[in-house]
């Protein structure tokens, strides 16, 4: 049971780790400079997305049980990492995020203020993307790799210190889920020729969906966040996502041209939606 053991030492790992409740928001913020005081409006909709893994851990769950028991039994890992620790992990990002958002456009906590309504549009009241299960999980190790740039360049925009460490804690954590999943997708695929075949039409029809897509708040957070997609950016996820893919598969039924091109025609339209 390889697996459950990797499960248990990241559960570990992430508990100790860093904890959403070690920090003073009001000083924080009220110790930015206006550089990252514009930078924390713009991170308002991210937090939304972190939220929202709560809502794609519920549909791949629902997607997992929709596969006869054969195949549905080995996703037990994703099952498991999904609920015990990408629920957790991403809930406190979002809550932080939001935390601080918050602050600084309307001075109120939203940690304290946070409603009903509003958890439950993030959890259940999602957007479906995929067709199965291996779509959903692919889309989360993917996603993976957008937030892992994302945050370096926030990163590298951000001025005061303390606000710095908490990115830094967001982005290990999210390097953490990416080598998670690659493990987890690695040894499905190796285990059995569906899963191999499964997961490779999954690369074909949804490599470029992001896993916070889920969530009604997406195109306004990429839109908010563009600025920190600069070129080379750009260049780094499609370069990542290309090599993971690789990594995983040996090879791909899809080009590294078709790859990229997909994946910008997709975001292209989908962006200019709100623009
Ligand atoms: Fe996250
Ligand atoms: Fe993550």
């Amino acid at each position: 049971m390889h697996g459950v053991y990797d499960i248990l030492k990241s559960l570990k790992l992430g508990d100790h780790k860093w904890d959403v409740n070690n920090y003073d928001y009001v000083d924080i913020v009220n110790n930015l400079t206006d550089n990252d005081l514009e930078i924390v409006r713009l991170i308002d909709s991210i937090g939304d997305g972190e939220l929202s893994a709560i809502g794609i851990t519920i549909q791949h769950q629902d997607l997992v049980r929709k596969l006869p028991k054969e195949l549905g039994c080995d996703f037990y890992e994703s099952n498991l990492y999904g609920f015990c620790t990408i629920t957790y992990e991403e809930m406190r990002h979002g809550f932080i995020l939001k935390e601080l958002a918050s602050l600084v456009k309307n001075g109120k906590s939203f940690i304290e203020n946070a409603t009903g309504n509003h958890l439950y549009e993030l959890m259940y009241e999602t957007n479906t993307l995929y067709k199965n299960a291996y779509e959903s999980l692919l889309s989360y190790l993917l996603g993976e790799i957008t937030n892992i740039e994302l945050y370096s360049s926030i990163e590298s925009h951000i001025e005061s210190n303390n606000f710095r460490k908490i990115i830094i804690n967001i982005k290990k954590d999210e390097i953490k889920h990416k080598a998670a999943w690659i493990k987890i997708i690695s040894r499905m695929v190796k285990s059995k020729d569906v899963h191999r075949k499964n997961f490779t039409d999954a690369v074909i029809s949804s490599h470029f969906i992001h896993q916070a897509e889920v969530s009604n708040y997406f195109v306004q957070g990429a839109n908010d966040v563009s600025r920190f997609f600069t070129t080379s950016t750009y260049k780094k996820v499609l370069e990542d996502k290309y090599e993971t893919l690789i990594q995983i598969f040996g090879e791909l039924p899809i080009s590294k041209r078709d790859l990229f091109y997909e994946f910008s025609e997709y975001y292209n339209k989908k962006i200019k939606k709100v623009n």
